[in-house]
């Protein structure tokens, strides 16, 4: 029997290690040949450990494990001229694009007159412009190709307030308008749009400090801390539960979902 995803190749950004690496190791083993970027350097500003050039090197090592090919480079998604070049090198090597995960993003949990006007721009330059730059340097490829799909990593903090995130908040609100934009524009190629909407997520984001930041910020306005409480009785998704949603989507079984914003955070959008 084929497997799902035979014979797509995957532009994934942010592919170092948590969400991003499980999406490719999940899309590997469903058939797919992933491309794939990552600072794998200092994060500006963020309370949790920053991804090695190692932790790029594994996920390499895993995707090449599932017996499919991987082009996984050091890069920024807020520079346009290093995406479009690793999405030509994608047309080149692999044949094509079928599939983008734009995933990378960065979060830094402070009360809103503790965040600085630096703290605000990283957030819509990686976590806004960033995703756009990784559809415009990607979705003429799937064009080309004559259809594809592209999943944009939002947050519950984009269907609802996260406390004490006012920038990631606003940043992961844009990327529902952006998924509706292009949803609009990109269909009449066959390409759907789609976002989605961790709640916690067990990844190195949690690492370091962050634990201790957000609880820093929650002591401002106690009263909100509840703001992120899901129905069911476990706090946070493993990431190759997202990986599952993610592949999913990008197959041909979602072939009639655009322009939706998925969740998977036990419910706590409605808490
Ligand atoms: N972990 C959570 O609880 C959670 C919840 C909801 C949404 N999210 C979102 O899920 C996505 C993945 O996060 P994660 O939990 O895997 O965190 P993570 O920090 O483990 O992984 C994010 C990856 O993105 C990369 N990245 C950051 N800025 C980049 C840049 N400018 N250029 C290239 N790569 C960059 C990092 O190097 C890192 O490898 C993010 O968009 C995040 O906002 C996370």
């Amino acid at each position: 029997m084929s497997a799902r995803l035979d014979g797509k190749v995957a532009y994934i950004t942010g592919v170092a290690r948590g969400q991003g690496r499980a999406h490719a190791v999940r899309l590997a083993s469903e058939g797919a040949d992933i491309v794939g970027i990552d600072l794998a350097g200092p994060l500006p500003g963020v309370p949790y450990d920053s991804p090695t050039p190692e932790d790029l090197a594994e996920t390499q090592r895993l995707i090449e494990a599932e017996g499919r090919r991987a082009i996984l480079v050091q890069g920024d998604v807020r520079d346009l001229a290093a995406l479009k070049e690793l999405s030509a090198r994608a047309t080149a090597e692999l044949g094509g694009l079928d599939i983008v995960v734009a995933n990378a993003g960065i979060c830094i949990p402070t009360a809103w007159d503790a965040a600085t006007p630096e703290i605000f721009g990283d957030h819509l330059d990686i976590n806004v412009t960033g995703v756009w730059n990784t559809v415009m340097a990607t979705a003429p490829a799937l064009i080309e190709r004559g259809g594809g799909s592209i999943v944009l990593v939002s947050s519950y903090a984009g269907k609802k307030v996260q406390p004490f995130m006012v920038h990631y908040t606003t940043s992961k609100h844009a990327l529902v308008g952006m998924t509706r934009g292009f949803a609009a524009e990109l269909g009449r190629h066959h390409v759907r749009v789609n976002s989605i909407h961790p709640g916690g997520v067990n990844t190195p984001m949690g690492s370091g400090n962050m634990q201790g930041a957000l609880a820093a910020a929650a002591e401002t306005n106690p009263s909100l801390m509840g703001m992120g409480t899901p129905f069911v009785p476990k706090w946070a998704a493993e990431p190759e539960e997202l990986a599952g949603l993610v592949a999913y989507l990008v197959s041909d079984e979602a072939s009639y979902i655009t322009s939706e914003h998925i969740s998977l955070d036990g419910g706590m959008q409605y808490f």
